[in-house]
């Protein structure tokens, strides 16, 4: 068996390296076109983890690599003079100059055929690689084979906003270091650490606005160097910054769909990048080799076989590895709206920027710096009405939240959730029960479901609906329960299905007609939901518009006499006021369809009317799909229009969701993952936001929350599967500000002494897993 591996980075030298030594009857040849001693940049980060790995990979070059590196546990923030250190990481770094020698060396030692200074150009593929029976595909981002195939991969590059240049220095680090700096073109930020004694890598970005600004573009490698040294002057001490084909660049997101056509397979970098801020890069180069080889060595001559492990076992890794490092960049590319936060805030919000650091987890890694945070976060309470909140400190999942004259007494909402088992859209006893005993759960604010102005306005025969008095006092005796019995706050979402209404509950078949006793459907443009399935919907003249707005201005006052304490409008999904908002459901050429001021011109209107009905004290959100997640659908640009006229129409608070408006949407899912749109909206617009979608963790909660990305976070799924949620994490945080009703106060004291109980279990464990050094060679 033969195999060639093009490229002699991490990834292609450590494939061959493993693969020669367990299989040395197989012949294995690299080729690289640089020279064996060339190379770029400077040092590349390894965790604890990934060391682990190595070390039972191959134990030689493991403990070849331990000689040469340095080791680190804390991470430094450096800004407006302020040096804020967080503990508890264990990291080790290690030149890629010396990585590779030690992979070439290793190399040699097994068997592997190195050919250096060996450009393989692509017609050779067909040529001089015939007799080969597997192709490594490991030559890093401009792979030109992955260039060649690109089709049949199915590559995706995606260049990243931000300008990076990757540099190094002989200054001494103690730590991993982020000096932020502020010059009068923006913000610049150095990614540092010390990868061997005397030398350091710097990789240093900034927004393309900035970088213009500085003119950087036009200053030669070394004119660059120059000036960026004047910029670190003080962080670098006298050292000079050091170039290496340090040409400033884009960083490109590579994704593809397969990972093998014929007998080539991709490996590392080409296959599928990850932003260098979260330093992983060369670690998924070597654990993809790792995972290839032992394919391979498993399989033999089935390639096919062979090549199919491999990506069972890595896609997901590096699937989740790469929405990390995205989550990551996109801090860095917001630098300078994050630069509005000062102090220990600056330093909680870049270190819990990519989802796997969170609040219990800085205060488990580094609890003297989450103690920092606190006593300055809560500082702002002091001197205000609810200054008790300073000496209490419950959390900022647990702090109340006041809306005009409602108060909610904490951040957590109940997403509206339909639970299609209405009866011509009377609640039954069903909905009593699920929304009472969550409020007996402690959620501090209460949507319901999709709730309709008129029977047509349904999406299925089981939606909730508030057109009669029997329905009407059917949520009154709802409300009323829940404002008797709890501190919870309930709000009525109101909303009309538009083009996906008359559609069968999704357990007969989602979206689909239903099969009789269909009622006409409207939308901003007669466009069906589900070609060829979906019926047309009729596009609204202005009769029907104006009926509509009137069914909504009825409703609400029935919610009002219902004793509701806030109304939602549903815009959101692609239901009939959000079919006037996206581009892709709004084809229309009157005032109500083209710009994106227009398209928002009926949802707006129907908001003033409600809003004018609405009880002045009494606050109003509205639900958006921020985005469409499909191309030509809503840009972020027209969020921003959408959200500043709903604020200057008096909207308190933006429920941010996303996408459901049309069925061939590709959204990104993952942990908190349309959090980014509430806090842009925040950010952006200046009004308070609802974060919602797969936030299940109180940990989550309290990170969102603390770092300002949202006001409150909505959760649905993990209230069908949990109705104390909140209960249970005011004992898991020892919380003693929520009001409890006295029928549980025995299971409160059990709750909060078990809770104690498992937090000191936690506590031990993760002294036990903290770095242990257990990589140094030094200690
Ligand atoms: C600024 C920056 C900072 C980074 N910091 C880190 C970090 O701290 N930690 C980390 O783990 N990773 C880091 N990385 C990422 C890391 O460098 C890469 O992810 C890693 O090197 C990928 O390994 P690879 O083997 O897939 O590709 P590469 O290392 O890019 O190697 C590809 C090789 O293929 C060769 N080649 C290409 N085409 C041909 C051809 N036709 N014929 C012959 N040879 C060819 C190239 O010369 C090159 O040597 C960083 C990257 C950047 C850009
Ligand atoms: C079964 C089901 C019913 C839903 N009903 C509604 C609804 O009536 N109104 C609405 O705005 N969103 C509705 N949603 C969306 C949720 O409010 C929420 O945004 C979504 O489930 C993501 O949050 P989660 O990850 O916490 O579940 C529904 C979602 C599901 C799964």
């Amino acid at each position: 068996m033969k195999i060639s591996v093009v490229g002699g980075g991490p990834g292609g030298l450590y494939f061959a390296l493993l693969t020669k030594k367990r299989r040395p009857d197989i012949e294995v040849e690299l080729y690289e076109q640089n020279r064996a001693d060339d190379t770029f940049g400077f040092g590349v980060v390894f965790s604890d983890d990934t060391l682990d790995e190595f070390l039972g990979a191959d134990p030689e070059t493991y403990e070849l690599i331990r000689d040469h590196f340095a080791y680190w546990t804390d991470m430094i923030v450096e800004q407006r003079g302020l040096r804020s250190i967080v503990a508890g990481n264990g990291f080790a770094g290690c030149g890629r100059m010396a990585l590779l020698q030690i992979l070439q060396r290793r190399c040699k030692d097994v068997g592997v055929k190195l050919n250096f200074a060996a450009r393989v150009e692509i017609e050779q593929i067909e040529t001089d690689f015939a007799d080969s029976d597997i192709i490594v595909d490991a030559g890093g981002i401009n792979s030109p084979i992955r260039e060649r195939y690109s089709e049949n991969f199915g590559a995706e590059i995606t260049e990243t906003r931000n300008k990076f240049v990757w540099l190094g220095s002989t200054c001494s680090l103690d730590g991993f270091t982020f000096f932020f700096k502020e010059t009068e073109h923006g913000i610049i930020c150095a990614h540092t650490y010390q990868y061997e004694a005397g030398h350091s890598t710097w990789v240093i970005e900034t927004t393309p606005e900035c970088w213009l600004a500085s003119g950087y573009g036009d200053l030669s490698e070394e004119e660059n160097a120059r000036a960026l040294e004047d910029v670190f002057k003080d962080e670098l001490n006298g050292h000079p910054l050091i170039v290496n084909r340090s040409l400033w660049r884009n960083f490109p997101t590579i994704k593809c769909e397969s990972w093998h056509h014929k007998n080539i397979v991709l490996l590392g970098d080409c296959k599928a990048t990850a932003h260098w801020s979260i330093g992983s890069g060369t670690k998924l180069a070597m654990e993809c080799a790792a995972a290839l080889s032992d394919a391979v060595v498993q399989n033999g001559a089935n390639i096919e076989a062979a090549f199919s492990a491999y990506e069972a076992k890595r896609r997901t890794p590096i699937e989740i590895t790469q929405h990390n490092a995205q989550v990551s960049l996109r801090w860095f590319e917001n630098m300078p709206i994050h630069w509005n936060k000062t102090g220990e805030a600056f330093v909680f919000s870049c270190m819990s920027r990519a989802k796997s650091i969170t609040w219990d987890n800085l205060k488990l890694r580094d609890p003297a710096f989450l103690e920092k945070f606190e006593i300055e976060y809560y500082q702002r309470f002091i001197g205000t009405k609810t200054e008790g909140i300073a000496l209490s400190k419950p959390t900022p999942m647990f702090m109340p939240l006041s809306l005009r004259s409602m108060t909610i007494p904490n951040r957590v909402a109940m997403a509206p959730m339909a639970q299609y088992c209405a009866v011509d859209g009377m609640p039954q006893p069903w909905h009593f029960s699920h929304y009472s005993s969550r409020a007996v759960g402690g959620v501090g604010l209460i949507f319901t479901e999709m709730t309709c102005p008129t029977p047509d306005a349904r999406i299925t025969d089981g939606c909730t609906g508030l057109w009669s008095e029997a329905q009407q006092r059917a949520w009154q005796e709802l409300v009323e329960f829940i404002h008797n019995s709890t501190s919870t706050k309930i709000a009525m979402q109101l909303g009309h299905a538009g083009r996906k209404g008359s559609t069968k509950a999704p357990a007969d078949g989602m979206d689909m007609p239903k099969d009789s006793d269909n009622w006409p459907i409207y939308s901003a443009s007669p466009i069906p939901y589900i070609e060829d399935t979906s019926a047309i919907p009729i596009e609204l003249d202005q009769a029907k518009m104006d009926e509509i707005l009137n069914s909504f201005v009825q409703a609400g006052k029935r919610a009002d006499a219902a004793g509701f304490d806030m109304l939602e409008l549903h815009c959101a999904h692609g239901y009939l006021l959000a079919s006037f908002l996206s581009p892709l459901t709004n084809q229309r050429l009157d005032q109500y369809g083209g710009t994106i001021e227009n398209r928002l011109r009926y949802p707006l209107e129907v908001f003033k009317a409600v809003r004018a009905m609405w009880p002045e004290n009494k606050p109003m959100s509205v639900r958006l799909s921020s985005c469409d997640w499909a191309e030509g659908g809503l840009t972020l640009d027209d969020l921003e229009v959408i959200c500043k006229a709903f604020k200057g129409a008096g909207v308190d608070i933006i429920h941010a969701s996303s996408g459901e408006t049309v069925k061939w949407q590709k959204p990104t899912w993952g942990r908190m993952w349309q959090t980014p749109f509430a806090e842009h909206i925040k950010q952006h617009v200046g009004i308070p936001t609802i974060a919602v979608g797969d936030i299940t963790k109180p940990e989550q909660i309290n990170t969102i929350i603390a770092d300002e990305r949202a006001d409150i976070c909505a959760l649905g799924r993990p209230h069908l599967n949990d109705a104390f949620f909140t209960r249970k994490a005011a004992g898991h945080y020892g919380v003693e500000n929520q009001s409890w009703p006295s029928q549980l106060h025995s299971g409160r004291y059990q709750l909060f002494r078990e809770a104690e109980k498992d937090n000191e279990k936690l506590l031990d464990l993760s002294i036990k897993a903290r770095p242990d050094l257990r990589h140094d060679k030094k200690t």
